[in-house]
């Protein structure tokens, strides 16, 4: 059964910025771009680095290890790892790209709500 979890009060991060939050015993990820709020989980499907630690690029994180790129909108990859030529081949033939795990996001009373 899905609820939605106080993560942050809406002051707590500035446009641009996103961070490791702890819910539940879940490591997310919760970034603020353009006033909205998004949620993924803190993990890149590539080999699990906490996506966290990377960059953020309006919706885009690029991941600290490998390079790897998502939208924080969709989940989708927009890039899986940052190599080329047979490296790159053989990273998508172990590990098939894969989608962030998203999370619904609502704002009430100044709080950041995620659904868990
Ligand atoms: S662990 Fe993120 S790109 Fe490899």
């Amino acid at each position: 059964m899905s609820e939605y979890v106080e993560a942050l009060k809406t002051t707590d991060l500035k446009d641009g910025e996103m961070r490791k939050v702890a819910l539940r015993g879940r490591d997310l990820l919760v970034a603020k771009v353009a006033g909205r709020f998004f949620a993924v989980d803190d993990r890149c499907p590539h080999m699990g680095t906490g996506l966290s630690r990377g960059r953020l690029n309006g919706t885009v994180v690029t991941c600290a290890s490998h390079g790897s790129q998502f939208d924080l909108a969709d989940g989708r990859v927009v890039r899986w790892t940052d190599w080329a030529g047979w490296k790159a081949r053989l990273a998508k033939a172990v590990r098939f790209p894969r989608p962030l795990v998203t999370h619904p996001v609502k704002v009430e009373e100044g709080k950041v709500l995620i659904e868990l």
